[in-house]
This record gives structure tokens, C-alpha cells and sequence, in this order.
């Protein structure tokens, strides 16, 4: 049987639906920050809400299929079965059925639907402890409908208990879980030759500071893995065969002109730069969608891509590949799931180009400059040797040079510790933090020692609202018009206010699209560079400012990118990414053509 990833996501949503489920369709990747991660790592988590007690607006039978994106083991990215996104086939019972309906559709989907033999199929269920009971109750359904009982197993808390790690308040409780054999063998043994390929959780509980406490309703929360199931059912073994990753394959075969299937290095790599395209364009193509930047989930997002480009130089092609595969996945795979991808496609392979650029330029020198410090540590480790037989030789890439690497060439500390591991070596990470927050410190003091320029306090956070100024200046004259210009502002530790000229209100679409911009020059995290110079060259480069200064005197300014350049005294930060996000809180009149904008940095 051969059955492609569009049809399988169909069986599963058809199926569902037939028992009277509404498909809710899949939400954002990216978290919303209730539960501390920052990106969706399970079909239940924008539903815990619901799970806990809330009314869905689509019933209490919901299903859906859900993007998760989980980073967690991206080191082992490059094998046959390891990926940051994955998707989940998803159904649940709000408070309404439990075992006896699910355990009957689990096995009806799994043998009627994709036929798996019910004879092969093993399960297994929670044997209980303290918080709550051995679940019999399953197990003895399960054999009811033909499952045979030798196949059903008990396992403890470990195996069989389904939450979210960490967090507190949130639903959860026994699983069920479902394997098949691996290959299709005659007599396949439980459980070394199965896998697991999804579980029923009987999510009744809610998890406490001390412990379990029951809840209100008896839910259920399904799981299977979506492109697991699909290698699976067609009898596969490497994720990177099934039709949602072939076509990827094969333009990255013909690219490079090496052949995937002769394995080592270059299938590593092809597997490498698939797997992270498809993560990156899931996350830019977001509804939500974020951009690499040196801060939180963008970071994630800007180690993902990096680690890629990487791989493009290694396998012998250009970084260009990454938007080749990205319009393949976009137009032959995930398209029609994922709509917004196609109306998002420019925008996508226009940042993936970008973050290619910023990035490539700097990879060769980079890549020389930790050569030079792994070539160091070898001389060192030679030198001290002759001088001493007990000699114990370095393995450690010191803090500060993997400080340099990050600052001046762009490696995110994990590139720098995947190199060195490469080369059997570590990387001081404490020294590291301490390069960090050694060389912040420096920016501050720096930046406290500049002039003045309507700051009335130099905190750090007034110094970003500064910067932000220039940033909204700038945003204003592209979205509004090129006359408008900042006619004052005032700034303290919570907000900043800028005036500027502008005849009439602006409208809630404008003001909208000046935050965006602003946010997007955040997301960028472009650098902001002072220099001195002769103020008529100043007015030739179209710095922005009040040129009283006398012929022949030297000006202070600061560019951000391409996008701002004024005359001004600073201080600022050293690159827009530590602003956080722009908001713009208020839009009034000042006085006669003059508006004045309220905005917070948060
Ligand atoms: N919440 C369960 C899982 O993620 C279904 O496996």
C-alpha cells in the first residue's frame, strides 16, 4: 500500500469528522508564552484551556492536524527519523466520550482505515501509583476489541503518563500508547522490534505544585505522529523518502550532482538543509511568523537557518538552494494545508535570501578564524607535551574566541560547539557568557560617556528608546511621507514621546504599518554605526538633522542600516535586535501640524 501525505492527512481528518468531530484546523506554531515554550510542541497546547474547563466554540469532538516544532534534539538532525516540525494527527474529547469510544475508533482507524494487522499491534497502559490507578479499565477494552492480550502491556509513570514537562496548572494523565512493527516481519518481538506510533491520553488530572489533582471532565488528548505514520504506511525506514521530503531531495541532488542514496556526509547534509528549510519557512510563513534575530524564538530561528547555510557550503551549493527546496515544499506539499504559505511565499524566500547573505559572507573568514584557534590549541598542546610527558592537552575552545566568533563573524555559540565537537573538542561555555556580559558593559559605558540628545535619563532601556526614535523617524517618512520629520521628543524609563509634522490624524492602517515597519528593522537586528563627519558630507550621504552647524565642522552620526541615518549625539545600542517589540500606544494632536506619537518598547 502507498498512500502520499495528502491523502493521509484527508483519512485522518474524514475519519474523525465521521464521528461527529469538528477539524479546527491548525493554529500558529509559535507559542503564546502561557506555558514558557516558545514554540508548539504538541497538538493539545493551544487547547489546554479547553482541556482545563473552558467552552469550545466548536463542540467538545475537535480534531485537526498540527504543526509542532521541537528543537530540542536538532543535533541529531542528519539521521533517518530526527526533525525540528513534525505534525500531529490530533482528535479530543472535551468532557464528552472517554476509553470505551476511543479505544473502539483507535483501533478502527489503525486496522480499517490504514491496514495495520491487528494481530501485529501492541499497547500498552499505565500501571499505576500514588496519583492515580492502574489502568485496567483499558486494557481489558482493548483485548474486547480483538487486540491480543499477550500484546498488552503495563508500564509505569515513566513510560505511561502523558504532561507537558515543567510547567504547573496544565492538564494531563495516563496514556495508551500504540506501537506496530518496524519492518513487516513475520514474528516481530515487543518491544525491540516496534515503534510507537501514537497514544490516547486520558487526560483527567491537572498537574500541581505538590502533585495531581482531578478535574472537572474526563477528556481525551490523541496523538499520532503525522510523518511518522506516513513513512510507516508505506513501508519506509527513512523519513526523508516519504513524498512530503522527495521532491527536496531531488532538486538537492540535482544542484549539488551527488546522489542521496550514497549516503555519508552529502545525505547528511541534503537531510540537514531539508529538514531546517522546512522549519524555517513553517516559522516565517507563521501567522504569527517571526525572523531570525539574536533574541529568543528569533535565535532559535537564526541557528536553525545558519546551521543550514552551513551545511549548503558543505554539500557544494550555494545558499540559494535553501529557497529552491523552500518554493517546493510551499508549492508541492504544504500549500494547501498551510495557505497562508503560498500568500506569505515572496516574503519567506526574501528573508531566507537575506539571513543567506548576512550570514554566507561571513561563513569562509569565520570558518578560517576557528581554524586558527583549533590550530592554536594543537601548537599549544605539542609545545607543552615536549616540556612535560604528563601533560593532560586542552580540549577546550576558549570563551572569548567563540565570543568573537558570535560578535564579528555570526556563529551562533551551538555552530561553534558542533564545530568543535567535530573535532573532538568543547567549548568554554562560562567563559563565553562572560566574553557577553563583559562586552555589554562596555557598550553601556560607551554609551553613557556620549552626548546628551533628549535623553533625560541614561538608563539602558532610555538608550533603546533612542535608538527607537531614529527607528520611528525613519518609519514615518516611508509610510506617512518624506517631510515628515521629528520635531521633539521626550523619553523616560517607560515610554517614549515623539512629535513630528503631520497634518491630520493618522489612520488605525498607518499606524499599524509604522510598528510593523519598525518591529521588522527590530527583527533585522541591524547594526548602528557612529561616525564623524564633515557636516557637507553629511548632507550628501541625506543624513537627517538640523543643519545650523557653521561650513567645514565635523557632525556626529548614527546609520542604522540603510534604513535611518541622522546627525545626533547618541547614545545608542549597538544593533536594533535588542529593542524587543515596538508598540505604538497613543496617536494624538500636539499642536498646529504637529501630531505626537506614545510608544512602548516591551
Ligand atoms: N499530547 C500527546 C502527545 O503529544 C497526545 O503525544
Amino acid at each position: 500500500m502507498t498512500i502520499t501525505g495528502k491523502e493521509l492527512r484527508q483519512k485522518w481528518l474524514d475519519f474523525y469528522k465521521s464521528k461527529g468531530h469538528a477539524d479546527i484546523g491548525a493554529v500558529s506554531l509559535i507559542g503564546d508564552g502561557s506555558t514558557g515554550v516558545m514554540f508548539n510542541v504538541a497538538g493539545m497546547q493551544p487547547l489546554m484551556p479547553y482541556l482545563l474547563g473552558k467552552v469550545h466554540p466548536a463542540g467538545k469532538r475537535l480534531t485537526n492536524v498540527q504543526g509542532c516544532v521541537r528543537t530540542v534534539d536538532i543535533d541529531s538532525v542528519g539521521d533517518a527519523s530526527h526533525f525540528t516540525f513534525f505534525e500531529m494527527m490530533g482528535n479530543w474529547s472535551l468532557g464528552d466520550y472517554f476509553k470505551k469510544e476511543k479505544t473502539a475508533w483507535t483501533v478502527e482507524i489503525l486496522t480499517e482505515v490504514f491496514g495495520l494487522e491487528k494481530d501485529k499491534l501492541c499497547t500498552t497502559v499505565f500501571e499505576g501509583n500514588a496519583s492515580a490507578p492502574r489502568d485496567e479499565e483499558t486494557a481489558k477494552l482493548v483485548v474486547g476489541l480483538g487486540i491480543k492480550p499477550e500484546h498488552v502491556f503495563y508500564l509505569p509513570k515513566e513510560d505511561n503518563w502523558w504532561e507537558l514537562e515543567g510547567t504547573v496548572g496544565t492538564p494531563c494523565g495516563p496514556d495508551n500508547e500504540w506501537f506496530y512493527p518496524i519492518k513487516h516481519l513475520e514474528a516481530p518481538v515487543f518491544p525491540d522490534d516496534y515503534v510507537e506510533i501514537g497514544n490516547d491520553v486520558y487526560m483527567q488530572y491537572k498537574k500541581t505544585e505538590s502533585g495531581y489533582e482531578p478535574l472537572a471532565n474526563k477528556n481525551v488528548d490523541t496523538g499520532f505522529g503525522f510523518d511518522r505514520m506516513l513513512l510507516f504506511l508505506n513501508g519506509l525506514t527513512d523519513g526523508y523518502k516519504t513524498d512530503l521530503f522527495s521532491a527536496a531531495i531531488a532538486k538537492l541532488e540535482a544542484l549539488s550532482g551527488i546522489s542521496y542514496d550514497g549516503g555519508g556526509e552529502p545525505q547528511r547534509a541534503m537531510r540537514i538543509i531539508a529538514d531546517h528549510t522546512r522549519t524555517a519557512l513553517m516559522l516565517i510563513g507563521d501567522r504569527n511568523g517571526i525572523l531570525p534575530s539574536n533574541v529568543g524564538a528569533g535565535y532559535i530561528l537564526r541557528r536553525i537557518m545558519r546551521r543550514s547555510i552551513r551545511y549548503c557550503r558543505q554539500l557544494g551549493v550555494s545558499p540559494d538552494a535553501m529557497c529552491e527546496v523552500a518554493k517546493i515544499f510551499i508549492h508541492e506539499v504544504y500549500g494547501e494545508a498551510y495557505p497562508l504559505l503560498i500568500e506569505k511565499e515572496g516574503y519567506i524566500l526574501d528573508e531566507m535570501k537575506k539571513e543567506a547573505e548576512r550570514f554566507d559572507a561571513m561563513l569562509v573568514t569565520g570558518m578560517r578564524e576557528f581554524e586558527k584557534c583549533v590550530q592554536g590549541l594543537e601548537r599549544k598542546n605539542e609545545f607543552m607535551k615536549k616540556g612535560n610527558s604528563d601533560y593532560v592537552p586542552e580540549m577546550v575552545i576558549g570563551g572569548k574566541a567563540a565570543f568573537r566568533l558570535y560578535d564579528t563573524y555570526g556563529f551562533p555559540l551551538e555552530l561553534t560547539e558542533e564545530l568543535a565537537a567535530e573535532r573532538g573538542l568543547s567549548v568554554d561555555k562560562i567563559g563565553f557568557d562572560a566574553a557577553f556580559k563583559e562586552h555589554q558593559e562596555k557598550s553601556r559605558v560607551l554609551a553613557k560617556g556620549e552626548a546628551k540628545g533628549g535623553l533625560e535619563s541614561h538608563s539602558d532601556i532610555a538608550v533603546k528608546y533612542h535608538t527607537a526614535t531614529h527607528l520611528l523617524n525613519a518609519a514615518l517618512k516611508e509610510v506617512l511621507s518624506p517631510d515628515c520629520n521629528q520635531k521633539g521628543s521626550n523619553i523616560t524609563d517607560e515610554r517614549m514621546r515623539f512629535d513630528f509634522n503631520f497634518e491630520r490624524a493618522m489612520t488605525p492602517e498607518e499606524i499599524k504599518a509604522v510598528e510593523d515597519l519598525v518591529n521588522s528593522k527590530i527583527e533585522e537586528d541591524l547594526p548602528v554605526v557612529y561616525r564623524e563627519m564633515p557636516i557637507e558630507q553629511a548632507r550628501k550621504e541625506h543624513f537627517v538633522g538640523v543643519f545650523d552647524s557653521k561650513y567645514g565642522d565635523v557632525v556626529k552620526t548614527y546609520s542604522i542600516g540603510e534604513f535611518s541615518k541622522e546627525m545626533c549625539g547618541g547614545p545608542h545600542v549597538a544593533h536594533t535586535g535588542l529593542l524587543g517589540r515596538f508598540r505604538i500606544v497613543k496617536e494624538q494632536s500636539s499642536s498646529a501640524g504637529i501630531r505626537r506619537i506614545k510608544a512602548v518598547l516591551e
